[in-house]
């Protein structure tokens, strides 16, 4: 097998970020050669509000990947979130086609296409398709049914669907570039590709992305993707409120946001949480000197971070998975670097809470190596996974299969790991 390029487009609120990786034989692990991040424009919530401002970042941002990376950029997988995002579990039941024979790929294939029949508006569009479970005779519990005896094979799936318009809009962005969209993947599945462990996917465990303009949330139970969902708040709303609660411009209550985070993130590494940063260091334009930093966390950051985990909660209790998430949350997106975040978090969720940084690349890994490109990386991730085959169908067989190798080296430990949960 040859070096194979795959590339990712990762369309946020806050960035339009590019990579192209390389998937050689030589290498267990994702070679970075091409990466840029660029501030973005005409993305609001997830949401494409302006076209051509879309379209001028992502170019700017591909050219700069294209560039470092010395290679053209011709197929892209494109990120996708916001709150036009919905999930559903579905069903499918089909008869085997050989009742005397072994369970094919074709019956699972055709048991995923029976689970995706459901009514769906014209306005939107399944993206995703995961299985989480098979049923062989009735009998539930089964990851992998190929090979297996039977007459009945029913399928358990997660189903993300999405705006269509919206899709619409980031194929023409794309098309516009001369690239051509290798598939559309929702970001907080792309983030859970980079950062969550198989153990605490086996377990059970939520991945959330606080991103610029939203948080987007996936949940794992048994090893599978179960729930998914979109929230239209992000980390922007915690600047928003320094800028009007200081009376300050947006990039200055950015300036703010980011350098107490990272000085107060940093002294809670070396175990110095005493002395608070002066923001007088930062040298903004606007009078800031009577400005209390307790102030600024306790009275404006912190009800946010508060407001932020409600809704997480809610959509937790949505689920109706609360109860089986011991792996607790792990959070990423730039957001998750926000002052206080983590702390609130285990206080407000009362589950454990770890950071996900997506560390499982090489190659020019120092800059990209940070939350908020955890959906950039696992985009490509999920190329390397999921576009292993040219042809259509065997791409969707690959899809259908992604998980089980892991499942079934994880299930013993996980088995081991469940004697000790409560
Ligand atoms: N070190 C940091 N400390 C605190 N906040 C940070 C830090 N780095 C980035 N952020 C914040 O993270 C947010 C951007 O996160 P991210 O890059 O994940 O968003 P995005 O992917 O562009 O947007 P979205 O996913 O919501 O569409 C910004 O609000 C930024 O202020
Ligand atoms: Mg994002």
């Amino acid at each position: 097998m040859a070096d194979k390029l795959i590339c990712g487009v990762d369309i946020g609120s806050s960035k339009i970020a590019t990579v192209v990786g390389i998937d050689s034989p030589d290498h267990d692990e994702l070679r970075i050669i091409g990466f840029n991040s660029t501030p973005s424009r005409g993305v609001k919530k997830g949401l494409v509000v302006d076209i051509d401002q879309v379209t001028t970042s992502i170019e700017e941002s591909v050219e700069k990947a294209e560039r470092m990376a010395g290679h053209k950029i011709t197929h892209a997988f494109a990120s996708v979130g916001g709150p036009h995002i919905s999930s559903l579990n579905s069903h499918g039941v089909v008869a085997v086609s050989n009742p005397q024979g072994e369970i094919t790929e074709d019956d699972v294939v055709r048991a995923v296409d029976a689970a995706k029949a459901i009514s769906l508006s014209t306005t939107r569009q399944i993206i995703e398709i995961s299985p989480r479970d098979y049923s062989v005779d009735g009998q539930s519990g089964i990851k992998n049914p190929v090979g297996m005896s039977g007459v009945r094979l029913e399928v358990d799936t997660h189903l993300i669907t999405a705006s269509t318009t919206n899709l619409k809009n980031i194929d023409r962005c794309l098309s516009d570039l001369g690239i051509t969209n290798a598939g559309f993947i929702f970001s907080g599945l792309a983030s859970a590709e980079a950062v969550l462990t198989d153990t605490e996917k086996d377990l059970g465990v939520v991945l959330v992305d606080i991103g610029g303009g939203k948080t987007d949330l996936c949940i794992y139970i048994d090893g599978s993707l179960s729930y998914s969902a979109s929230i239209p708040i992000g980390a922007k709303h915690i600047t928003n409120d320094i800028a009007v609660g200081l009376r300050v411009s947006l990039a200055s209550a950015e300036l703010i946001k980011i350098f107490l985070s990272k000085h107060l993130n940093a002294n809670k590494l070396k175990n110095k949480t005493g002395d608070l940063p002066n923001l007088k260091e930062l040298n903004i334009t606007e009078d800031i000197s009577d400005i209390s930093v307790k102030n600024v966390i306790e009275e404006i950051a912190n009800p946010r971070i508060e407001e932020i985990y409600k809704f997480i909660g809610e959509e937790i209790e949505k689920s109706d998975f609360a109860k089986n998430i011991p792996s607790g949350l792990v959070i990423t997106g730039g957001g998750a670097l926000t002052v206080g975040m983590v702390e609130a978090g285990r206080k407000i969720i009362g589950l454990p809470i770890r950071l996900g940084i997506p560390e499982k690349v090489s190659g020019l890994v120092d800059e990209i190596i940070d939350t908020q490109f955890s959906s950039t990386i696992g985009l490509i991730f999920y190329g390397k996974k999921h576009a292993l085959s040219e042809t259509k169908k065997n791409k969707d067989f690959n899809k259908i299969f992604k998980d089980f190798s892991i499942n079934k080296s994880f299930s013993k430990f996980k088995d081991l790991f469940k004697q000790f949960l409560p």
